[in-house]
C-alpha cells in the first residue's frame, strides 16, 4: 500500500513537509513549515490533524523551533525548549498525543545533558524521527490486532479519520480496513460524515477511495438506520485520549455511535497507539475538552447554514464511556473489560 505520510521532514531537515488537511478531498497540497508559530497554527487549523499525527508534527515543530537557537549554556537552551514547549502546547488541549510527543522530547533533552548543544540537538533530531518510526510500526501492529476480529464481507462503520493520514502509516481505526483490502476481504465501509468539519467525508472517504476501499458516506444522522437495517458488523473508530479506566475521547458524536451500537448489537472498537492512553487521567470526566470557534458550524465551508446571531456550541470532541466499548486494539495487544485493570498491565 502506499503510506501517507501527513508530516515528516525535508531531506536537509531544515523544513517540515505537511498536508495540508484543509484542502482535502479536493487539492492534495504540500507545504513547507520551518518556524514554531507555523506548527502551532498548523495544528490549530487542523492542517495537520488526528491524534498520533499531532504528536509527530510537534516532535518535529519543537526540533525546528529550537535547532538554530544561539544559546551558549545548556541551562539556557533547556529555557528556550520550555518555553517552545509551553506555546506549542496551548495549540490544541484534548488530543493527548501532543504533549506525549513534547513530553519526549524533553526527556531526550535532559536525558543528554552532559553533552555538547550541538550533540544536543542531532539528538532531539534523532527523537522526533523515533516518533514518526514508531507510529509507523504501532499503526501496523494495532491494524493486524484489528483485522483479527473482522470477517470477510464484512460492514464497518467509522467516524472521523483515523486512517493514514491521521497517523503516519497505516492508521489506526482505518488499518483493519487496509489490511484486509490487501487480503481482498471485500469490506463495505460506511464513513460519517461528521459534522462539523467533516473528517469522514473530506478525509476518510477520500483516503479509502484513493486505493480502491469501497466506502459509501453517510450523514451523522443515518447511523442508526444503517446499522438497524443489519449493513453494520462493526464500529471501529480511533481516540484522542482514552483514560486509565477506559473511557474514550474522540471526534465529537463518537458517543452517539456508541450507544446506537450497544442498542443493535454491533460491536464498538476503539483502536489507538499506547501513547493515546493517558494513565494520569482516571475518567473521561477529566479530559480537557476542545470547544473550538461557532464559525465551523454556521460557516464551515463558505455558506451561511444559521443565523449568526443565535448562540452556538461547539466542543470537538466527546467521551464514550467504558461500558459501551467492547475492546480497545493497541500496538501491544487487545484490551477487553474490566479497562482500569486490563490496560494497566499493559504497561506493566
Ligand atoms: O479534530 P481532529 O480532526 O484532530 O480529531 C481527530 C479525531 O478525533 C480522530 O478520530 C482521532 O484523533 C484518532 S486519529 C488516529
Amino acid at each position: 500500500m502506499n503510506i501517507i505520510v501527513p508530516a515528516k521532514l525535508n531531506e536537509a531537515k531544515d523544513k517540515m513537509i505537511l498536508l495540508d488537511q484543509t484542502l482535502l478531498p479536493t487539492e492534495t497540497r504540500y507545504i513547507e513549515i520551518d518556524k514554531l508559530e507555523d506548527t502551532w497554527d498548523a495544528i490549530k487549523k487542523l492542517r495537520v490533524r488526528g491524534a498520533p499525527a499531532i504528536g509527530v508534527a510537534a516532535g518535529f515543530g519543537i526540533y525546528l523551533g529550537v535547532k538554530d537557537s544561539k544559546a551558549n549554556t545548556y541551562d539556557d537552551f533547556y529555557e528556550e525548549f520550555m518555553e517552545a514547549k509551553k506555546y506549542l502546547a496551548s495549540s490544541r488541549p484534548t488530543a493527548v498525543n501532543l504533549f506525549w510527543a513534547l513530553n519526549r522530547m524533553e526527556d531526550r533533552l535532559v536525558k543528554e545533558k552532559e553533552k555538547s548543544l550541538d550533540e544536543i540537538k542531532k539528538s532531539l533530531l534523532e527523537e522526533s524521527e523515533d516518533i514518526l518510526r514508531e507510529d509507523q510500526e504501532m499503526c501496523k501492529k494495532i491494524s493486524e490486532y484489528g483485522l483479527s476480529l473482522l470477517k470477510p464481507n464484512m460492514g464497518l462503520l467509522t467516524h472521523c479519520n483515523a486512517g493514514g493520514i491521521a497517523t503516519s502509516g497505516y492508521g489506526t481505526a482505518l488499518g483493519p480496513m487496509y489490511l484486509g483490502h490487501e487480503k481482498s476481504y471485500g469490506f463495505k465501509v460506511f464513513s460519517d460524515e461528521t459534522r462539523p468539519l467533516n473528517q469522514g467525508s473530506r478525509l476518510t472517504a477520500w483516503e479509502l477511495n484513493e486505493v480502491g476501499i469501497d466506502v459509501t458516506v453517510i450523514c451523522d444522522d443515518m447511523a442508526s438506520i444503517v446499522m438497524k437495517q443489519g449493513k453494520i458488523d462493526a464500529v471501529l473508530v480511533g481516540c484522542d485520549r482514552v483514560a486509565a479506566n477506559g473511557d474514550v475521547a474522540n471526534k465529537i458524536g463518537t458517543s452517539g455511535v456508541a450507544i446506537l451500537a450497544k442498542e443493535y448489537n454491533i460491536p464498538f472498537y476503539v483502536l489507538g497507539p499506547t501513547s493515546t492512553i493517558d494513565m494520569e487521567t482516571a475518567t473521561g470526566d477529566d479530559i480537557n475538552i476542545e470547544l473550538r470557534d461557532s464559525k465551523e458550524i454556521y460557516n464551515g465551508f463558505g455558506k451561511i447554514t444559521a443565523p449568526p446571531e443565535v448562540k452556538f456550541y461547539n466542543p470537538a470532541f466527546d467521551v464514550t464511556d467504558h461500558k459501551y466499548i467492547t475492546a480497545i486494539i493497541t500496538e501491544k495487544g487487545i484490551v477487553k473489560p474490566p479497562y482500569d485493570e486490563n490496560l494497566r498491565k499493559i504497561f506493566q
